[in-house]
């Protein structure tokens, strides 16, 4: 709000969900301090982030809930996507697999979580082009199939990261 109040509007809880390695850790820190790390460790358990911004003069706080994307690191399904308003379900453009498990993590949120969820599709690592194992095409395809919003970004070079988080909250909003 205006003059330095620090009055919350609204809270949006979202969720990071997809395999592991595909870089969701790195996006929640990209996003809520402007880091990146190139030695990352696996999440345990689960962690969360905040970031306040502002979206239509209104002060939005956006938790975003970052988990393991390995099975046996991963917390109660349930609770994790409790509450959750949005989601971003990440896979990695040069790693094949990390994208073709998207059907299985989206059908997941979909059994848990609350059915006007607004979803994103995000293709990070978008900086590693030379790499690439998976079309912006068939992504697309995809994204538009499913009815979910689509981007790539690059939590590295902080390619759409900010673009991707906004989109998210600015359509919960
Ligand atoms: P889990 O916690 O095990 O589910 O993995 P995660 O999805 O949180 O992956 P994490 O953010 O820990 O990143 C995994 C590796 O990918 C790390 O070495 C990161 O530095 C790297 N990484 C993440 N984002 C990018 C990116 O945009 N570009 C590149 N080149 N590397 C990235
Ligand atoms: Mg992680």
């Amino acid at each position: 709000g205006a003059f330095g109040g620090n009055k919350v509007d609204y809270v949006f809880k979202t969720v990071l969900i997809g395999d592991s390695a595909v870089g969701k850790s790195q996006l929640l820190a990209r996003f809520s301090r402007n880091e990146f790390s190139m030695d990352s460790k696996s999440t345990i358990g689960v962690e969360f982030q905040t970031r306040t911004v502002e979206i239509d003069h209104k002060s939005v706080k956006a938790q975003i809930w970052d988990t393991a994307g390995q099975e046996r690191y991963r917390a109660v399904t349930s609770a994790y996507y409790r509450g959750a308003v949005g989601a971003m379900l990440v896979y990695d453009i040069t790693k094949r697999q990390s994208f073709d498990h998207m059907a299985r993590w989206l059908e997941e949120l979909r059994g848990h979580a609350d059915k006007n969820i607004v979803i994103m599709l995000v293709g990070n690592k978008s900086d590693l082009e030379t790499h690439r194992d998976v079309s912006t095409e068939d992504a697309k395809e995809f994204a538009q199939m499913e009815n979910l919003y689509f981007m790539e970004t690059s939590a590295l070079e902080a390619t759409n990261v900010e673009q991707a988080f906004l989109t998210v909250l600015t359509e919960i909003y």
